[in-house]
């Protein structure tokens, strides 16, 4: 595992972008693996400089997003499906065919989880997977206690997860009660993976991933587990 700590969020997106754009350049056919929340919102706005200015394109990319509410239609403000149109897609030129989000309205929620491995595995895995990290150490929407090997699957959301997206709704009530998320598993398959943190509030979860020891309470310790780990993040998260 990698560490890059930087001073600010600006910069941390900055980098996260260049790491991208780099990957872009390199493999045009590049398989993103993308995650909402406010922390990757800057590294999505760098991505979208660059596309402007002419350094990359998404035309020949794909995108596979982690997670997404149960019950949310895509057109929810509050869905993810909904937060990647706005803060990504529609200002690229990634074709729609290739950008995959978990269906958080589908009939068999099991069934959509099994599509969703087969969609990963059909594009022949993620070649750079994005993370942001949950106060209490979550990836996606893999709570403490998910099993390491754990693939895409339903959860219910923790309370410490729902008050804690409860300020992008009307009332904690509206928050939904279950997701579909990739699981650790499925992540660590990515060939390489980019977590970032930042601002105080994952000094805790951060200071459990420094001791470098996989622990289930603290999901994203599952990372030790994986040769190609690059984490960055500000000082306020990082701590001493
Ligand atoms: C989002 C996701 C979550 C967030 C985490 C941090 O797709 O999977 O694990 O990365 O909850 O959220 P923010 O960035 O809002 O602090």
């Amino acid at each position: 595992m990698r560490w890059h700590v930087v001073e600010s969020y600006e910069e941390m997106s900055r980098k996260a972008a260049a790491f991208f754009i780099e990957a872009l350049q390199e493999n045009p056919r590049l398989v993103l693996g993308l995650a909402t929340g406010s922390t990757p919102v800057g590294t999505y706005q760098e991505l979208i400089r660059a596309f402007r200015e002419g350094k990359i394109s998404f035309q020949q990319a794909f995108a596979v997003n982690l997670d997404e509410y149960a019950g949310l239609p895509p057109d929810h403000p509050q869905s993810y499906a909904y937060f990647m149109e706005s803060e990504l897609f529609a200002h690229v030129d990634m074709p729609s065919h290739h950008r995959h989000i978990p269906k958080g309205l589908a009939p068999d929620l099991d069934e959509e989880c099994r599509r969703y491995e087969e969609v990963i595995a059909d594009l022949g895995g993620v070649d750079v997977q994005l993370l942001g990290i949950g106060v209490n150490g979550h990836i996606g929407f893999n709570e403490p206690g998910t099993p390491f090997d754990a693939r895409t699957h339903v959860v219910e959301l923790t309370s410490s997860t729902r008050q804690a997206n409860a300020r992008f709704f009307d009332s904690l009530e509206e928050v939904p009660t279950h997701a579909i998320t990739m699981g650790l598993g499925t992540i660590r398959e990515a060939r390489h993976i980019l977590l970032l943190a930042s601002g105080p509030s994952k000094r805790e979860a951060i200071q459990a991933l420094r001791k470098g020891e996989p622990d289930p309470q603290w999901p994203a310790t599952c990372l030790w587990l994986h040769d190609h780990v690059d984490v960055m993040v500000d000082r306020e998260a990082y701590g001493e």
